[in-house]
């Protein structure tokens, strides 16, 4: 068992205010709880952990804090602002994510992918972009700008004019990651990042991620990959049957006993493996290496 062998993480060397603060959340789908009583605030700068067996209810419990899901029960504010249940609405607030399954515009470029997320931030898309006045061109303009600096900044500057259902897996999630970024978002969620990264681009986007907490915004990262989550977090949060089992730093965490039951002998995954309405592919390879990595 390696679980120890992690680099000491790179800590936030400031950690703020609290930004989102996640109170009692419950999702249940009929007899199903698949998130319960789940409360998590992240704070200015700080890069936040979830893991969990397979089926324990992280991507479900973003879908709760994004609005894609409209919690049975529970809050969840951001900047002390209560989120509605609506996705458009809490990407305004300031809150932004990836997806466990990559959502890209396929037939769209890089540069276009992001040019959308940039969208929600400019004002003149309604009547001018019909009328196609100097202001819609200025804006346009800007858009492309930041568009193409973001693609930099994931390091993705020389794919702009790529499509992106032909660019290699671990590009496209960088390219997720970008037009989200587009959002000017304060807060961002990234489920399974690394899925089917191979070490090395695992490694670029432990990097990339420090690089977005830099920038002045806070992160919850969702993954398998513990040699990942336990070098990259201030904090985490083990997620088992919907509930948090574990909270505390990455040493408290990679090293009690619960966890590593949890992973790989409290047969908690038996009725939900086989099971998952997540879509497959990216999960199933980065739970397979779960156990590898533990
Ligand atoms: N829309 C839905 N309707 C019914 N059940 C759902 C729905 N979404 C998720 N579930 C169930 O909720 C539970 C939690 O699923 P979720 O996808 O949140 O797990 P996860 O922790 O993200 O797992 P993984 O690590 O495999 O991605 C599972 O039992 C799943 O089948
Ligand atoms: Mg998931």
């Amino acid at each position: 068992m390696t679980i120890t062998e992690t680099p000491p993480p790179a800590h936030a060397a400031t950690v703020g205010a609290p930004i989102l603060e996640a109170r009692g959340v419950t999702m249940r789908f009929g007899g199903l709880t698949a998130v319960k009583d789940v409360d998590m605030t992240v704070r200015e700068g700080e890069i936040v952990g979830l893991i969990g067996p397979n089926g324990a209810g992280k991507t479900t419990f973003f879908n709760c804090l994004t609005g894609l899901y409209k919690p049975t029960e529970g809050v969840v504010t951001l900047g002390g602002e209560v989120l509605p249940p609506k996705p458009r609405a809490v990407v305004v607030a300031g809150m932004a994510r990836t997806f466990q399954n990559i959502r890209l515009f396929a037939n769209m470029t890089a540069l276009e992918n992001v040019m959308v997320g940039r969208y929600c931030r400019t004002t003149s898309m309604a009547l001018t972009s019909i009328l196609r006045g100097p202001k819609f061109r200025r804006e346009e303009e800007a858009t492309r700008a930041r568009a193409q600096e973001l693609l930099e900044f994931v390091g993705l500057g020389g794919s702009a004019e790529h499509l992106a259902r032909n660019m290699p897996y671990g590009d496209q999630r960088r390219l997720e990651i970008a037009r989200a970024l587009a959002t000017d978002p304060k807060l961002i969620l990234l489920d399974e990042p690394t899925a089917g990264m191979n070490p090395q681009e695992t490694k670029q986007a432990s990097d990339l991620i420090f690089r977005i907490r830099d920038s002045g915004l806070a992160v919850v990262v969702i993954e398998h990959d513990m040699r990942f989550i336990f070098g990259l977090c201030d904090r985490v949060l083990c997620l088992v049957r919907g509930e948090v089992l574990v909270e505390g730093t990455p040493g408290e965490v990679q090293s009690d006993p619960r966890v590593i039951e949890a992973y790989i002998g409290g047969g908690d995954d038996d009725d939900d493996d086989e099971d998952d309405s997540a879509p497959a592919g990216s999960s199933d390879r980065a739970s397979h290496s779960t156990e590898e990595k533990l």
